[in-house]
């Protein structure tokens, strides 16, 4: 497979990582299954999908747990990127950005990894009363202990709020030139510089995906100009962009996806087009959906590395393919023109 790098520490990856996340979290939780999350795992590594993405508050911990088995004889294979400062309680999930308790984090996170060292450790959210620079601070220490390679920083949630497409059109007759600025991502881009002057970001996760291309406007650019990796979370907008999803199915109340509005019957059937667009170009290549998906957040920039989420052997080795699939100008053209997902999301 391809390989790219990781920001600031140059770290190799293979272009395509796996997201563990729907293994033990935020997914059908009666389809879970640790035995066959496990296969995932390993037909990833062995396709050359080398960065697995954790984290703590996945399961909780259960997520770690599973990837430290998968690591436990092939650690050479993997590129463990996993989180901290964001806990699960019973009704709320809330952010712990305080110095002391991220270094309790990462060597808990350590024990339930197997191994001495994490390649990237990634911030989950800013802690609201704390000050970056201090929790960032502590996560240096950490590359420092030599217990982390690289500091990554996690803007999910920081979707673009960009004005609906009606107020765009009045604010050009108002004569406002140039992209709407993406109030969400502003702020990520001013805690990203920060950051920036306490430790080097080696990496951003943000969504990415061709129905929610938002990143594309600041975030991207901005990592880019600055040698930062961008791993792009829900690649495959949560599953829908494969095309193996059906409007009206309903969703299990843990699936995040129960409360998600681009997933009611109604925005499912109206997103339609998007699918069929992503299945027209695909079948140029003999390519899935899900691949052309895939390959179209490959085509962003050297930088990016989606991440898609699975826990099935089969769909991780399908989804390891689309590093083969160079889509072309015309391919390209034809997706950028596809009707915008309808259903707001954050
Ligand atoms: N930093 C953050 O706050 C944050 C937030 C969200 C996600 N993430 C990271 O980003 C990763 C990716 O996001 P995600 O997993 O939520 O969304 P995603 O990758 O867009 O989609 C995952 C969904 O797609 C399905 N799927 C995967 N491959 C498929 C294929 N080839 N054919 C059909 N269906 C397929 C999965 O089904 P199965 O589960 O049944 O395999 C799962 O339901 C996560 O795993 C996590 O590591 C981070």
């Amino acid at each position: 497979m391809e390989r790219r790098t990781i920001g600031a520490a140059a770290l190799e990856v293979g272009a395509i990582g796996l997201g563990c996340m729907p293994m033990s979290w935020g997914y059908t939780a009666s389809q879970r299954s640790g035995e066959g999350s496990l296969g995932a795992l390993h037909a990833a590594l062995d396709r050359g999908c080398s960065l697995l993405d954790t984290a703590d508050m996945y399961g909780p911990f259960t997520n770690e747990l599973l990837v430290g088995r998968a690591l436990k004889a092939r650690r050479q294979d993997a590129f463990v990127s996993t989180k901290c400062g964001l806990l699960a309680g019973d009704q709320h999930i809330v952010a712990n950005g305080r110095p002391g308790y991220i270094k309790r984090a990462c060597d808990a996170s350590l024990r339930r990894l197997q191994t001495d060292r994490i390649d990237l450790y990634q911030l989950h959210r800013a802690d609201p009363e704390v000050p970056i620079e201090e929790t960032w601070g502590a996560m240096a220490e950490l590359v420092a202990a030599g217990k982390v390679r690289s500091l990554g920083l996690c803007a999910v949630g920081a979707r673009a709020v960009r004005p609906p497409r009606a107020a765009r059109t009045e604010l050009r007759a108002a004569g406002v030139r140039g992209r709407p600025r993406s109030r969400m991502h502003d702020g990520t881009l001013r805690q990203l510089e920060r950051v920036q002057q306490v430790f080097p970001v080696s990496s951003v996760q943000a969504e990415l995906s061709v129905w929610s291309p938002e990143a594309l406007e600041e975030l991207l650019p901005w990592c880019e100009s600055r040698g930062v990796g961008f791993l792009a979370a829900m690649p495959l907008g949560n599953g829908y962009l494969t095309g193996t999803l059906t409007p009206g199915q309903g969703f299990e109340p843990e699936d995040i996806r129960a409360r998600h509005p681009r997933f009611t019957a109604e925005m499912m059937a109206a997103n339609q087009p998007v699918v069929a667009g992503l299945r027209r170009v695909g079948a140029r290549h003999g390519a899935t959906p899900g691949q052309v998906a895939l390959a179209w957040v490959l085509a962003q920039g050297r930088h990016v590395v989606p991440i898609p989420g699975t826990k099935k052997e089969r769909w991780a080795a399908q989804n390891a393919k689309a590093a083969d699939l160079a889509l072309t100008q015309e391919d390209l053209r034809e997706i950028a023109v596809l009707p915008p997902a309808r259903g707001s999301w954050y």
